[in-house]
């Protein structure tokens, strides 16, 4: 069964607040998303399995550990793109698969279009990367999509979700954990005159999280 799990990692924190602040420039923005992915995947692989392994250091020969399973990380294009690097470094073996989904303005729906997944598996444990999980719909079809080409294990990483994205990701796929920074109030209705925001966005939130990073909007 999988588990929603909401950081209270004091620099996670900090750092969200700065990301949520409106004044905060695309510069120092990717560098937030780039450091809070960090210490979220940090969380979110803390269960992957072990194999024991030799190891000579320069004064014995002992047992050392390493990692048995190979992951997968799966950014949403596009923003999930600033959440790959810093994470890449912290496991340089890691295969990058890149989905690409743009919500559709009027319906919110998720348009696939960029998917060059392998024919088969080759890791097995996928995370699924993206700053923001606002109906969930773009989240539950990169799972559907990652199920169907194979994969078993899957987890979600992040950075601010809705509790409605949350209830629809958790009822469609129960076995997938999702690691969040925040669960924010509420997703923004149907606006009633020209000056409200579009529907669909998360409310506090941070705004459009491919806008803020990639200077467009
Ligand atoms: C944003 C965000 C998610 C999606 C979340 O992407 O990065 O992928 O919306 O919304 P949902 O939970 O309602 O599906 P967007 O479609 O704006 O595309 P972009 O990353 O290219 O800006
Ligand atoms: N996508 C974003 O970038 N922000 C939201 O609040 C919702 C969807």
């Amino acid at each position: 069964m999988g588990q929603v799990i909401q950081s209270s990692h004091p620099l996670i924190q900090h750092k969200l607040t700065l990301l949520r602040n409106k004044d905060t420039e695309p510069k120092k923005f990717r560098q937030l998303i780039r450091e809070v992915a960090i210490l979220l995947t940090y969380e979110a692989t803390a269960d992957l399995t072990l194999a024991d392994v030799p190891v000579e250091t320069p004064l014995a020969r002992t047992m050392g550990k390493e990692l048995s399973e190979r992951i997968g990380l799966v950014p949403i294009l596009r923003a999930g793109l600033g959440m790959v690097e810093g994470i890449w470094e912290l496991m340089p073996s890691a295969e990058v698969w890149h989905i690409g989904l743009y919500r559709d303005h009027k319906t919110l729906q998720p348009v696939e279009y960029y998917n060059k997944l392998p024919v088969h598996p080759r890791v097995q444990l996928c995370l699924i990367l993206d700053p923001m999980l606002a109906t969930g719909g773009s989240v539950e079809a990169t799972i559907d999509i990652l199920k169907r080409w194979g994969a078993k294990r899957i987890k979600v990483v992040a950075i601010i979700a809705a509790p409605e994205g949350i209830k629809r990701v958790v009822a469609a796929h129960p076995d997938v954990d999702i690691h969040v920074a925040a669960i924010d109030d509420h997703l923004t209705p149907e606006p009633l005159s020209p000056d409200d925001p579009p529907a669909g966005y998360i409310v506090p939130g941070l705004g459009d999280a491919g806008d803020r990073q990639f200077g467009t909007g």
